[in-house]
């Protein structure tokens, strides 16, 4: 039986937090078919379940994973109630508002803003007292002004590839992002020594990494103080 179950999530953090987990000493056995979405680590002792980013503070909050790994964007949209206890310093980016580079009169009384990320959208306009239409999407938020759907979209940008390929240029940063180790507060509790090993664990690889020996940025502990 597993003492401890982590949400990988699937997509672009994986293969980087499956690569920290492993120089942490938790490692996949070889071979793992990638459809498969739980498996014991090579130890027995770890379950990691693989599920989409913003379903990670979900299995988390429910004590269905003790951690989890989710990027902050995920963190700033979920009002999920975790701990937050160390910044990976994997999957940088930054959370921005973007356009098109000659953005026209849209003869809309509001800004129309589309985009993944609803809540960070309406709550960075709103203390701007800017009023928008929110225009939610799934993905491919960028073809959203191309096309007329929107003026402008709120997105996660990395190396910025998708906006130049699409026209549109970064016009306000609203937050920097990076992964974060999320753990559920019971879990904390109940599992203290495992946990605490895990982050130590985890904070000597990111520590050793950086090389500068100092200690990762430590975030707000609750995720719905971000
Ligand atoms: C994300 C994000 C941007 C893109 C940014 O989308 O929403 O579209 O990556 O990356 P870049 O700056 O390196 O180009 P994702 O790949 O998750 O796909 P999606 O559009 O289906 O959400």
């Amino acid at each position: 039986m597993a003492q401890l179950t982590i949400a990988i999530p699937k997509g672009r953090l994986e293969a980087e937090t499956l690569e920290l987990f492993a120089a942490a000493g938790l490692r996949l056995p070889a071979g793992r078919d990638p459809r498969q979405l739980a498996c014991l680590d090579e130890s027995g002792e770890t379950r990691f379940i693989f599920v989409k980013p913003s379903d990670v503070p979900v299995y988390v909050e429910h004590g269905i994973a003790d951690c989890g790994v989710v990027g902050r964007d995920v963190l700033f949209e979920s009002e999920a109630d975790l701990l937050q206890p160390l910044s990976l310093e994997i999957g940088s980016c930054r959370i921005a508002v973007a356009a098109p580079a000659d953005l026209p009169e849209n003869g809309h009384s509001m800004l129309r803003v589309a985009t993944k990320y609803p809540r960070i959208a309406s709550r960075y306009f709103g203390e701007r007292g800017q009023p928008v239409e929110i225009i939610q999407l799934s993905g491919s938020v960028e073809l959203a002004p191309v096309l007329g759907l929107a003026d402008c979209i709120v997105d996660l940008v990395e190396t910025g590839r998708t906006l130049r390929e699409n026209g549109l240029e970064v016009t306000e940063v609203i937050a920097e992002s990076a992964a974060q180790l999320v753990v559920n507060r019971a879990s904390y509790q109940l599992k203290a020594a495992v946990i605490a090993g895990l982050i130590s664990a985890l904070k000597g690889v990111v520590l050793a990494r950086s090389g500068t020996g100092v200690p990762p940025v430590s975030h707000a502990q609750d995720a719905r103080s971000t």
